[in-house]
């Protein structure tokens, strides 16, 4: 998209194959795909390997070439709508792929008359990988589809130790208290992350340990926006660090969505005014009961304003879709509210009706947000989610944490201090797109950021810009990491 150009010409001497293995679901597949057309324009083939379950549609990339393996994860898939521990299924397929990719990375690295295969590329939760790459002596670059900052926390956290697992979760008389070892974060923020302590702490130790004994990680993010974490990651994790984010700049996720986006909100949003609409969606895996989404209806119903809310079929426990609306929802609403499956998020949050974003803060509809300078109304569920939620809230401060969860009266005062109040005009310039704005030093942003300095002048979006565009840090991130492929 905009930075076409600055991904540069064909070279000659990257005809070298790259090997790319997503995780299967579509928080981890939208980002690898992206990588792989990034990297695809920048002259390199591209094989992915990918799991059957949520298979990405061939169709949509004849330039790729895709290879499926068996995961086995429809026995277990049916427990999916109830299971809470979102690390049972990435433990699991780590597990149950292993020999099958084994077999079809062999396979490919003895297809005769191939291209020269250069890297395999892996999703970071697919640790097992390490170890399958060593023994074939092919390096393995890493995939991290979260931010810096939650991996810091990741590290930092005694998920691993019985003793630390009790002591981060069963503190509920000190749930406000900050938990020392990340002090940015709550007790009850890592009552959040996981509810299987240990099953995180075997996840994060396996993961982190073979991020580090890999030959690079790619990060999903960008300089600017976490400067300072980067320097303790490249203190913690001695491997080269490729922070070529936002990927959805080069190219939009619309092509790897799992389920059809509903399109005709857009001509629905082009007649609602500017900034107005509230926009509410909690990614692909976040899911809230009967109660909390009657509170979700009450709350938009009573705030007064346009909203578009994306409930995800099985999104609501116990129901198909829209059973547990509260009665006669649909009509009262009319035309001031629509609810749809699945929307084109992107386009959604680019759009100059929306006025704000209400999230579970997934890392990609994080750095979506900030991309397109809508501010945020964060409701986190799981994994990564409640510390991005707090970088937004209490770092960058674009955004309000609804801290006590899904409350009609807590939904209507936060989504009015966003859209209505002083403090939502404050966050919305911090956020928002200055095209015009003079370049302001990077030290100034991190300074700002960390909250040495006031409100000022800061904006991030212009951020983003800088970084993607030619000679931006991004840009330049990019060029290393392909220079560096193509020294294998
Ligand atoms: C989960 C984790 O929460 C996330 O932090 C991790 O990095 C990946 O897995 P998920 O729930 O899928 O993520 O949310 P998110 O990371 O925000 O990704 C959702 C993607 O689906 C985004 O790219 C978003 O644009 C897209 N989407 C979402 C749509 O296209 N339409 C929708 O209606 C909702």
């Amino acid at each position: 998209m905009q930075n076409m150009e600055t991904l540069g010409s064909v070279s000659t001497l990257q005809s070298r194959r790259i090997i790319l293995f997503p995780l299967p679901f579509q928080g981890h597949i939208n980002p690898m795909l992206q990588l792989a057309n990034i990297l695809h324009t920048r002259g390199f083939k591209i094989t992915i390997i990918h799991a059957e379950y949520n298979s990405p549609n061939p169709s949509n990339y004849p330039h790729l070439t895709f290879k499926p393996i068996k995961d086995h994860l429809s026995k277990v898939a049916h427990e999916y709508p109830t299971n809470r521990d979102g690390t049972y299924f990435v433990r699991y397929l780590n597990k149950s792929c292993v020999d099958t990719f084994t077999d079809c990375l062999a396979g490919l690295l003895a297809e005769p008359g191939e291209e020269r295969v250069a890297c395999v590329i892996t999703d970071a939760c697919f640790y097992v990988t390490q170890a399958v790459a060593d023994d074939m002596k092919l390096p393995r670059i890493v995939l991290r589809t979260s931010s810096l900052g939650c991996n810091l926390a990741y590290e930092a956290l005694p998920f691993y130790s019985k003793t630390g697992s009790f002591y981060l979760t069963k503190q509920v008389d000190r749930f406000e208290v900050l938990v020392p070892e990340y002090p940015l974060l709550k007790f009850k923020d890592i009552a959040k992350i996981t509810i299987n302590p240990q099953g995180m702490g075997d996840l994060a130790t396996n993961m982190l340990n073979q991020m580090k004994a890999s030959s690079g990680i790619i990060w999903n993010t960008f300089k600017e926006l976490e400067e300072s974490d980067l320097e303790t990651l490249s203190r913690d994790f001695p491997v080269p660090s490729f922070t070529l984010g936002p990927f959805h700049k080069y190219f939009p996720a619309s092509s790897s969505s799992l389920i059809e986006q509903d399109r005709t909100i857009l001509s629905w949003l082009d007649k609602q005014p500017p900034k107005s609409v509230v926009y509410a969606s909690f990614g692909s895996v976040a899911q809230i009961n009967e109660s909390e989404f009657q509170e979700v209806a009450h709350g938009l119903a009573n705030i007064g304003l346009p909203f578009l809310w994306v409930v995800r079929p099985g999104m609501v426990v116990g129901s198909e879709w829209l059973e547990s609306l509260p009665e006669n929802f649909l009509e009262r609403m009319g035309d001031r509210g629509r609810i749809v499956k699945w929307s084109p998020q992107q386009e959604v949050l680019d759009h100059p009706a929306t006025g704000c974003f209400w999230t579970h803060n997934g890392w990609n509809s994080t750095l979506e947000s900030i991309c397109e300078g809508v501010p945020m109304i964060c409701s986190p569920c799981l994994g990564d989610q409640p510390i991005n939620a707090r970088y937004v809230s209490d770092v960058w401060k674009i955004g309000v944490f609804l801290e006590d969860g899904f409350e009609r009266v807590g939904i209507e005062m936060a989504i009015k201090r966003v859209m209505m109040g002083k403090e939502g005009g404050e966050m919305r310039k911090r956020i928002s797109c200055f095209k015009e704005k003079k370049v302001a030093s990077a030290a100034y942003l991190v300074a700002t950021t960390r909250g040495v300095l006031g409100l000022g002048d800061l904006v991030l979006q212009p951020w983003v810009n800088l970084s993607l565009a030619e000679g931006g840090s991004s840009c330049r991130s990019l060029n290393n990491l392909v220079d560096y492929i193509s020294s294998f």
